[in-house]
């Protein structure tokens, strides 16, 4: 697996794809919910914990399972996030959250970190294609300078 993350560069959005549709299959939608609990229980110890509005780690865990619904979603599962929470306008969503670079950093080293469990069971190539997706994808969520 390569973790490696991208630069981010103000006038450059890295073009976007989606993670293989062979990848959900691979660790079901449980899989994925849980998958989503590990990266918000890193989140919740991280240094970008002030952005997140949770006020307590229940919180957080409810703020996993609205982000599992994307990712189910995204992965070409049932559009969960649309039925449950409207259209995922995702740049707009994080608008009242300062992103900055550094803060993308901490969100995608705790996404590896929920991520590394799956290398045992998953394909490499699945669990590279969701790996990019996100490490280009987050790009567009930065908000703030500095
Ligand atoms: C660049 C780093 C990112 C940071 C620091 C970040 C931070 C946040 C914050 C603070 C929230 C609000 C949580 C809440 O309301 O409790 C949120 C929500 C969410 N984020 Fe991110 N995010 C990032 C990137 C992404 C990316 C790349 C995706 C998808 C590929 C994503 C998907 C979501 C989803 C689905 C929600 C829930 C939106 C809702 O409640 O309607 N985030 N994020």
């Amino acid at each position: 697996m390569n973790y490696t993350i991208i630069a981010h560069n103000a006038n450059y959005m890295p073009p976007v794809q989606k993670p293989n549709l062979t990848f959900l299959p691979q660790i079901g939608e449980q899989g994925m919910r849980d998958l989503l609990s590990r990266f918000y229980a890193c989140l919740d110890q991280s240094a970008i914990r002030n952005i997140f509005p949770a006020k307590n780690s229940a919180e957080m865990e409810e703020a996993a399972q609205t982000s599992a619904d994307f990712f189910i979603q995204i992965c070409g599962g049932p559009a969960y996030f649309n039925q449950r929470h409207g259209v995922p306008k995702m740049r707009q969503r994080h608008m009242p959250f300062s992103i900055t670079a550094e803060g993308r950093l901490h969100w995608l080293v705790c996404f590896e970190e929920a991520l590394k469990p799956l290398e045992a069971s998953v394909k490499e190539e699945d669990l590279q294609s969701f790996w990019n997706y996100i490490n280009t994808f987050s790009v567009m969520m930065i908000n703030t300078q500095g």
